[in-house]
């Protein structure tokens, strides 16, 4: 029997609680085809029954359809914009912060928060939690273990202040990774958290279709307290921000409306 791909999309559906039509389609088939291969099933069925059977080949699907790309402080005068609103205006208008990085793969994003609060000394009044619908690369952010490339945002003072360099690794300190918080979450099926002064969610809507980014924009206002900030990525563009109570503050910065 060969299934077609909205058929394995049910499938994943059902057996994995993964939503791949709400994906766009192009990329999206085109990686499962080539992990498809990779693991020597010529067809989607046999690579369903695959997946159920080795836990291996399920855990290399999962972790290709997801693409992990990350680093510290990505796009870094961006980062800093981003980073002025959250040490300087932000403890003015909240005695408290809490921070969602979500879809934060490895993460480099939620750990750079975690340092530029850190700096300011306002970690002990904030709160950070990281999310990603994949499990294993959930486990690298809670080990905080990172190469050349992941770190080279990050200035020379920090880098020493932060991370012990064993080459050809960077970890992170102990007391940066214990401010941030790693859970599971997928955007599309999962319920959200509210009351957050910060989301911050870029580089993952690019893959999602009109109709799942419409909701996840509508979702995202609704978990932000008014007056709290929503930063999005340098590819990203919310186009009608006040159909979802939004309006823009930065290049890739909105606000929810008071
Ligand atoms: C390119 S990374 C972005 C990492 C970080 N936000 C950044 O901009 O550097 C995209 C992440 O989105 C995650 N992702 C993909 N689909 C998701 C979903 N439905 N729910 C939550 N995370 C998802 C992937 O696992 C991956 O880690």
């Amino acid at each position: 029997m060969t299934l077609r791909f909205e058929e394995f999309y049910d499938w994943t559906k059902s057996e994995l609680n993964l939503q791949l039509d709400g994906y766009k389609q192009k990329q999206l088939q085109r990686r499962i085809t080539t992990i498809m291969k990779k693991s020597g099933a010529n067809d989607l069925a046999s690579y369903a029954e695959k997946i159920m059977a080795d836990a291996q080949v399920k855990n290399d699907f999962l972790d290709y359809i997801t693409i992990n790309v990350t680093e510290f402080f990505r796009n870094k005068d961006i980062f800093t914009e981003f980073e002025h609103i959250l040490t300087q205006e932000l403890p003015q208008k909240f005695p408290n912060l809490k921070i969602w990085s979500a879809a934060c793969s490895t993460g480099a994003e939620a750990y750079s928060v975690a340092i530029a609060l850190k700096k300011k000394n306002l970690e002990k009044k904030s709160k950070i939690i990281g999310t990603d619908i994949d499990l294993t690369i959930l486990q690298k952010a809670r080990e905080g273990i990172y190469r050349d490339a992941d770190i080279k945002n990050v200035d020379q003072t920090d880098l020493q202040r932060f991370f012990k360099a064993e080459e050809p690794f960077y970890h992170l300190n102990k007391d940066i990774k214990e401010l941030v918080n790693f859970k599971q979450h997928d955007l599309i099926l999962g319920k959200y958290e509210n009351d957050f002064q910060v989301i911050i969610c870029r580089n993952v809507t690019i893959y999602f279709n009109d109709e799942i980014k419409d909701n996840l924009y509508r979702k995202m206002s609704d978990a932000l307290v008014p007056g709290g900030i929503f930063f999005i990525g340098a590819t990203e563009t919310i186009y009608n921000p006040a159909k979802y109570g939004l309006r823009k503050v930065g290049s890739f910065l909105y606000q929810k409306i008071e």
